[in-house]
């Protein structure tokens, strides 16, 4: 496909997986990753208000790590945060993001009964 982006997301259980994402739908990282069927479940629907699309990146070149003042507000309250965290519901997927690696970040208690993956 020509409009998709590939993207590496690191699971839970530190397996490795290829997704493809189309760049011309309008699509956040959050909504990337979830019609890949991955664990991420988007609860407040991209609006930074749940933290349940939180990931680590690992590449830094291709995905900003700086946050919005609402995402950032989130994340202050958010457990497990690393220098490299983002909610991906507030990353805009375009052409740049191409060959990005990303990881998961381990579910919060209030995340419970969802699978590791
Ligand atoms: S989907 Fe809720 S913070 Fe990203």
């Amino acid at each position: 496909m020509n409009d998709c982006i590939k993207i590496s997301v690191i699971g839970r259980d530190g397996n490795k997986q290829d997704i493809e994402i189309p760049t011309d739908m309008g699509l956040n990282l959050m909504e990337g990753l979830k019609i890949n069927e991955l664990p991420v479940e988007g609860t407040c629907g991209g609006m930074a208000m749940c933290a349940s699309c939180h990931v680590f990146v690992h590449s830094k070149d291709l995905i900003s790590l700086e946050r919005n003042e609402d995402e950032q507000a989130m994340l202050d309250d958010t457990e497990g945060v690393e220098d490299n965290s983002r909610l991906t519901c507030q990353i805009p997927i375009s052409p740049e993001l191409d060959g990005a690696i990303i990881e998961l970040a381990p579910l919060s208690d209030s995340e419970d009964g969802q699978d590791d993956w």
